[in-house]
């Protein structure tokens, strides 16, 4: 098969399409032709393998696995001998974070890693509801969100924004979003009800107070932050922080009125199903910037890397 291999952590520019065999299945594997995948922000840090602590999960001087990607969406075509609850033809879909090799032509994966895409539902946008609204579902997970509360969704157009939006949107919540200029119909388009356009406002001059300051893109600190939260507000960041702080804040401020959570992943037993539901049921759609041949999915390397995408970008194979 077609495979998008790396055999060392750098840039884009290692990456190299070429053919290797195809996994055979153990009993409780599947085959999966890969139809749909996509470049996300996991995907940029395993194959650069920053921050340095990816380096203890993939591999500390070479990565242990060489085919690049995380999230698929196909086909099984062969399953492992003890395998019951898939069959050949179904269509399924997964995401591993820790390199899930499905930027190939097929895919050769436990289980426990696969779930139906609903029936309304194609390869192309089921890729595309994988990495970002995995991650989202954390933010919203880690709280207890509350009728009424005033909700501030920094980043609202990212792979993890844009699904947390359509989630939070779910409940009887005030939403505030931050985005670009360019990006302001699409977040209305979402479900925000106030839009700041960080180009040309800062969110901590507002008067307005917050319940939950959900940073989806890394852009702010708890420090900033600090004076928007109501008394017993919370900050959830989806980055580390400048100095890493964002590890030990929860731990700091858990006897304080203003707290920090870190969103710490959810399995993808109970994040994949939510996301289903929500797909089957017309919820959530998720935002797709610009999709690529898997040939020229260096380019899509080099676009996701830049952190200016909206939603997320697909590979076709
Ligand atoms: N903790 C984890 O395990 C984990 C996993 C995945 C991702 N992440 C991190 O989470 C962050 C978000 O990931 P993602 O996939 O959602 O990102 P993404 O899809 O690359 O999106 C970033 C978005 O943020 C917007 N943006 C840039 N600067 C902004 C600012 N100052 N204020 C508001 N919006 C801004 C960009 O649009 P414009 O530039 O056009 O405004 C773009 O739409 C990344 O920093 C990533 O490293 C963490």
């Amino acid at each position: 098969m077609k495979a998008a291999i790396r055999r060392r952590y750098g840039s884009p520019k290692q990456i190299k399409i070429e053919e290797v065999d195809t996994r055979v299945p153990t009993a409780q594997e599947v085959v999966i032709r890969v139809h749909a995948t996509t470049v996300n922000r996991t995907d940029c840090a395993n194959l650069s393998a920053k921050p340095f602590i990816m380096r203890f999960i993939l591999g500390l001087f070479k990565p242990r696995k060489i085919i690049l990607g995380t999230d698929f969406a196909g086909e099984v075509i062969t399953i492992g001998t003890e395998v019951s609850s898939f069959k050949v033809g179904d269509k399924v879909f997964g995401f591993v974070d820790t390199g899930g090799e499905s930027q190939a032509e097929y895919v050769t994966t436990a289980i426990e890693n696969v779930f139906p895409i609903p029936a309304n539902c194609d390869y192309t946008p089921a890729a595309a509801s994988l990495e970002g609204a995995h991650y989202a579902y954390s933010f919203v997970h880690k709280v207890n969100l509350k009728s009424g509360q005033h909700i501030l969704i920094i980043g609202a157009t990212g792979g993890i924004g844009s699904a947390l939006l359509q989630f939070v949107k779910q409940y009887d919540v005030k939403i505030t979003a931050t985005c670009n200029t360019k990006n302001i119909e699409l977040i209305r388009s979402l479900g925000a009800h106030k839009i700041i356009d960080y180009t040309q406002e800062d969110f901590t001059d507002s008067q307005d107070t917050y319940d939950f300051v959900f940073d989806t893109v890394g852009k702010s600190t708890f420090g900033a932050c600090k004076p928007v939260l109501t008394e017993n507000g919370m900050y959830i960041s989806s980055e580390l922080g400048p100095y890493s702080q964002n590890i030990f804040y929860p731990l700091l401020t858990s006897m304080a009125a203003k707290k920090v959570i870190f969103p710490i992943p959810f399995n993808t037993q109970k994040t994949i199903p939510y996301i289903s539901h929500h797909l089957a049921t017309g919820k959530f759609k998720p935002v797709i910037d610009r999709t690529y041949a898997l040939e020229d999915i260096t380019k899509a390397y080099e676009y996701v890397m830049k952190g200016q995408k909206m939603g997320n970008v697909v590979i076709h194979i």
